[in-house]
């Protein structure tokens, strides 16, 4: 709740407003840390400071670098750390447009190697890595990894490692405790949480890489609106109230599908009967909002989502309204044709389960 609020000063507004500008008054030789605006911000500034709170658990030490998208930060990390003839150990099941970046890397003379997330599988390809890049919980498979583990024996292999914490956002996960180098965020779902901002952030408790990255977002330009970086810093205050609130929403839902036998391949890492419980509840404070389930086939699924009507049918996940999607739809993803990806929302949990369990149950009656 307190991170990132300004020290109270009279007659200054408590919540500060975003600043607006282009460029700032700067005579002479260049001094201070306004100058242009694609270097930096006040109103980045607060929440890069609100953001490094929470990635450091309070303790300081942490430097954060908000973009424009979670993909301008995915790819600020791994496009700025790695040269020609390097190697770089990607999940084979983390978010598909992150896998996307194979392509261009390989362009660019980088050797990818994939493993899964489940069972450490990426603990075998570390020889010779110059990165490793870690999703966990994975979008959307749910599968978790001990990140500590791997981030141990990457740094014993020599490379730097970077977690995507999307799905946990920092109140539910901090990686730069658990030993990576990078905490990387599509800020987009669940941290800001409302549908209605693009963001992203990288950060990391050693100065230079966190400098290299600041350079890397000055160069190519993949800044936030000063607008936009705002709408986050206001959503923190909220965050961990939508956090708790969806979690437990989540169990719910599991309950509700788990006592049906429609609805298949049940995951939430919460869920104390998940394959990923035991370690996501070593290394997690919150679970997230993502449940994962397979409908028999395509056809029941879309009929399911067809009759929802408080949950919406779209892609993301962690915002305030529940979502729902048949993720097949994108072909990016090794899932079933009736996986469902199900974003769960704040909603009174009686009204939520009312809605799913009458659109399963006309998705079944009408097959
Ligand atoms: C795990 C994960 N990382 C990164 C991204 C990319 O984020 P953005 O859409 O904000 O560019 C997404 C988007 O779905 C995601 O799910």
């Amino acid at each position: 709740m307190g991170a990132g609020v300004p020290a109270a000063q009279s007659n200054r507004p408590v919540v500060p407003g975003p600043v607006f500008a282009s460029y700032f008054h700067l005579a002479g030789e260049p001094a201070g840390p306004y100058q242009y605006g694609r270097d930096s911000n006040p109103t980045w500034t607060i929440l890069e400071d609100a953001l490094s709170a929470l990635e450091s658990g309070g303790d300081g030490g942490v430097e954060t670098v908000v973009f424009a998208s979670g993909m301008a930060a995915a790819s600020a990390v791994l496009l700025s750390q790695v040269r020609s003839g390097d190697v770089v150990v990607l999940p084979s099941d983390c978010y598909y447009n992150v896998r996307g970046l194979h392509e261009r890397l390989r362009g660019y003379g980088v050797e990818t190697r994939f493993a899964p997330t489940a069972g450490d599988g990426q603990l075998d390809v570390l020889d010779g890595a110059r990165l490793l890049w870690i999703e966990s919980p994975s979008n959307p498979g749910l599968d978790v990894c001990d990140i500590r583990r791997l981030a141990e024996a990457a740094h014993a292999a020599g490379a730097l490692v970077a977690v995507d914490n999307t799905l946990a956002t920092p109140l539910g996960q901090r990686p730069l405790e658990l030993g990576a180098d990078f905490s990387v965020s599509s800020d987009t779902k669940a941290l800001t949480g409302h549908g209605d901002v693009l963001l992203g952030h990288v950060s990391s408790r050693d100065p230079g890489l966190a400098e290299s990255i600041r350079a890397w977002r000055k160069t190519v330009g993949a800044i936030p609106g000063p607008m936009e970086a705002w709408l986050a810093y206001r959503s923190l205050a909220t965050l961990h109230l939508r956090l708790d609130r969806q979690a437990a929403n989540a169990l719910a839902l599991v309950a509700a599908l788990v006592a049906r036998d429609d609805a298949s391949g049940v995951r939430h890492p919460g869920w104390a009967d998940d394959p990923a419980y035991p370690v996501a509840s070593r290394q997690m404070r919150r679970h997230g909002c993502v449940v994962g389930f397979t409908l028999p086939d395509q056809g029941h699924a879309e009929r399911f989502l067809d009759g929802l009507r408080l949950v919406k049918q779209a892609t993301s996940f962690g915002g305030v309204r529940s979502s729902a999607e048949r993720r097949g739809r994108w072909g990016g993803d090794a899932v079933a044709p009736g996986f469902i990806r199900f974003s769960v929302g704040v909603e009174d949990p009686e009204d939520l389960i009312a809605d799913v369990t009458q659109a399963l149950e006309r998705a079944a009656h009408d097959s």
